[in-house]
């Protein structure tokens, strides 16, 4: 699969004043190949948002490059963008807070076409109005409807019939369906899989549900405290995941019991903060498998199996899971001493 949109390297720091600086994205690299979905996962703060904006140039990158098919994108001046910003959009997790209350349905996309399509044909961009409706499955009568009268999972079908009005390749789907109930989330999944089959879309796919990026995304990367620890064919990262935390991250989610799994928390102590981070692995001080090592020094994102790479120096010493989560879990919830002592054998749900 050609790449259609890649980045390399890139960095995004806030500066927070007094010498302070927030490191929300640190050396990101990967691509993503002509309709290919590629998952971005990682608890709260990891920094995947800030990277679906840089990508966008909806903020300033602070380094590293973009590249757009062969084009270097990363540096371009707002207005030499410009040509490139119908071709790359976004859907957001809240629809309704996207979308102009004040404007019905069909004017809000309306507007979209507009806005790209300058031959100002009146008719034509009535046409495409009614292709687009007809694509994400709303019914004509109801374009004459105001976002309030709709229900959340329609209001999304309006966001990503504005992201299509444009004729994109690449759209950044950022928690598009996190905010929906069960049925009306299932529902925006099979209809954004359709259309990246219809109209061969590229999406970057961000999510803390791991199972939808499980079902959606054919590549997926781990994030950490704006690092990416594992990047890799999704059926390669959930059946073998390298990285313990990307073992912690899908050990919660696949503990048997469901009840247990809001109540047992895997890993112990906070996330630190990405202010003025020194550079070395980034999940040391949660880590229960790290080593002096990890401690002094930054471990580089490598190959550690067929598309496969992992960012820790401890990735090669076991096939699969090396971190027993389950286990740590329960020693932890009886009071033992087993939340630093890890079962190196165990392999939770990994093959
Ligand atoms: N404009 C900003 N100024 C300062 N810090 C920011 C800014 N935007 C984001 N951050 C910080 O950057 C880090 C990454 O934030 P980001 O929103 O990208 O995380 P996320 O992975 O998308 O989280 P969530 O899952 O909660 O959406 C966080 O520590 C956040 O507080
Ligand atoms: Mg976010």
């Amino acid at each position: 699969m050609p790449d259609l949109v890649s980045v390399r390297n890139l960095v995004k720091r806030f500066p927070l004043g007094g010498g302070l600086v927030l490191t929300a994205v640190n050396d990101v690299s990967f691509s993503i190949g002509r309709g290919e979905t590629l998952g971005l996962v990682g608890e709260s703060g990891s920094g995947k948002t800030t990277v679906g904006r840089c990508l966008l140039r909806l903020i300033e990158p602070t380094a590293g490059e973009i590249l757009y098919e062969a084009d270097s994108i990363a540096h371009l001046t707002q207005r030499a963008f410009r040509s490139y910003r119908p071709k790359m959009q976004a859907v957001f997790q809240d629809p309704y807070e996207s979308l102009d209350p004040r404007l019905t349905v069909g004017d809000t996309i309306l507007e979209s076409i507009a806005l790209w399509d300058r031959s100002g044909n009146r008719r034509q961009q009535r046409d495409k109005l009614l292709h687009l409706a007809e694509l994400v499955r709303l019914r004509p009568e109801q374009l004459n409807l105001y976002p309030r009268e709709l229900s959340g999972g329609q209001q999304q079908r309006v966001g990503i019939a504005r992201a299509l009005a444009t004729d994109p390749q690449f759209i950044v789907l950022d928690e598009p369906t996190s905010s929906l109930d069960p049925l009306a989330r299932a529902e925006i999944i099979e209809l954004l899989i359709q259309l990246q089959k219809e109209l061969g879309l590229s999406y970057l796919f961000i999510s803390h549900d791991l199972m939808t990026v499980r079902y959606i995304a054919q590549r997926v990367a781990v994030m950490y405290l704006g690092h990416v620890v594992e990047l890799g064919e999704t059926r390669s990262v959930f059946t073998a995941p390298r990285h313990p935390y990307t073992q912690a991250l899908l050990s919660a989610v696949l503990l048997a019991d469901p009840a247990a799994r809001g109540k047992i928390k895997l890993l112990q102590g906070e996330i630190p903060s990405p202010v003025n981070l020194p550079p070395i692995c980034p999940f040391a001080s949660r880590c229960p498998v790290a080593v002096e090592r990890c401690r002094a020094e930054m471990p580089p994102l490598l190959e550690v199996a067929s598309r496969h790479q992992v960012a820790c120096f401890r990735s090669h010493e076991r096939q699969g899971a090396f971190v027993d989560w389950f286990e740590l879990a329960e020693a932890g919830r009886n009071g033992g001493q087993g939340t630093t002592q890890p079962a190196e054998a165990g392999t939770p749900g990994a093959g």
